[in-house]
């Protein structure tokens, strides 16, 4: 037996989270990026964290081989950018943004409430979703508030 998917998201989906944008270089150096909710602190020692990704997702086989990836932490007046991510042409998400390249070249956004560049140690297979571990190389924040995602819709933090 098993939970059919329409309660596992709406039971799930009490669980509120922050929201990144992971970004990596493709096998060509292109950038490729995505929106992802499924973002956690995994180990303090060592430092690690994990990024869940669908499989059908179109940056899926670049973090197959990548072996980094970054994660922008949204601010709260981030949510453009996490629509962006989501829903445009994967070719055209990077097209005028702003952002600065970590040493691992991959993409900064400008204005995040953090930044974290990973390198890849693990790949988990999860369903029709795959984990990527990373342990933490550099990481860096600004004071400011965090974009947050509570049954499917965009959340802001009152205190
Ligand atoms: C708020 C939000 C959170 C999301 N979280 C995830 C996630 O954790 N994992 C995932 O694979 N997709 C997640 N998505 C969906 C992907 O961002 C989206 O499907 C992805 O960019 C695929 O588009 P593409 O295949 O055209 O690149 C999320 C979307 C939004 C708007």
């Amino acid at each position: 037996m098993t939970i059919d998917p329409d309660s596992f998201r709406s039971v799930l989906g009490r669980f509120s989270s922050g929201i990144t944008v992971i970004t990596a270089l493709d096998a060509d150096g292109q950038d490729v990026g995505m929106t992802v909710s499924a973002f956690c602190s995994v180990s303090l020692r060592p430092p690690l964290v994990q990024a869940c990704v669908d499989r059908a997702a179109s940056m899926f086989d670049a973090l197959q081989v990548a072996d980094r990836f970054g994660v922008n932490i949204l601010a709260a007046e981030q949510e453009a950018l996490s629509r962006r991510f989501a829903d445009i042409d994967a070719t055209r998400r990077f097209e005028g943004l702003g952002y600065a390249r970590g040493e691992s070249g991959v993409v900064l956004l400008d204005d995040a409430l953090a930044h974290v560049e990973c390198r890849v140690v693990n790949r988990v297979d999860a369903g029709d979703h795959m984990m990527f571990i990373g342990e933490v190389e550099r990481a860096s924040a600004r004071d400011a508030r965090p974009l947050l995602y509570y049954r499917g819709g965009y959340a802001q933090l009152e205190r």
